[in-house]
């Protein structure tokens, strides 16, 4: 039976982490789905739309990629789409305690489904949406860090929002 795998986040924006986890992903299952959390309780930089377009451009030419959306509880997403593991990244220690729990509370949810953990590679071990918006923000270099349509759209999305 090929071996289908969520890969569920923000994505708020993509970053060239996740584009690492999910090349590594591909490699290792037959088919991956990056899965955008579609969050109704937060409002992120980036819209739903967009997110997906910036995950598609980056994957067009990997065939057993594939992006989609969800909301509501990750294990009932995974199920509905008869997918057998849920990957996530770890870069440090730091990420471990949520990971640990998430992986847990999701394998007492459903325990047919697996998380799978796989590292990045050590250049973007320190890489997070939430820091990339935030050094852009302030006007620092996150070139080699985003792909590179991203880092066009952080400029594009920055700019509207600072007062001339
Ligand atoms: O990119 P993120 O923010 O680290 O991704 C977190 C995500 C989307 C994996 C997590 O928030 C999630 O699974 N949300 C869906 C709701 C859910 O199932 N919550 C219980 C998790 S144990």
């Amino acid at each position: 039976m090929p071996t289908l795998a969520v890969y569920p986040g923000s994505f708020d924006p993509l970053t060239n982490g996740h584009v690492d986890i999910i090349t590594r992903g591909a490699r290792l299952f037959d088919r991956i789905i990056i899965a955008i959390l579609i969050n109704a309780e937060k409002t992120p930089l980036f819209t739903k739309a967009e997110r997906v377009e910036i995950a598609c451009e980056v994957f067009k030419h990997v065939p057993n990629v594939e992006v989609d959306t969800f909301d509501g509880l990750l294990v009932d997403y995974v199920e509905k789409r008869k997918a057998q593991v849920i990957v996530r990244g770890l870069r440090a220690v730091s990420d471990f305690e949520f990971e640990f729990q998430m992986a847990l509370m999701n394998q007492r949810l459903n325990g047919k489904i697996e998380t799978v953990f796989m590292m990045p590679a050590e250049q973007y071990t320190y890489t997070s949406s939430r820091l990339i918006k935030e050094v852009f923000r302030l006007g620092g270099r996150v070139h080699g860090l985003v792909p590179d349509m991203v880092e066009e759209r952080l400029r594009t999305k920055i700019a509207a929002r600072t007062p001339a």
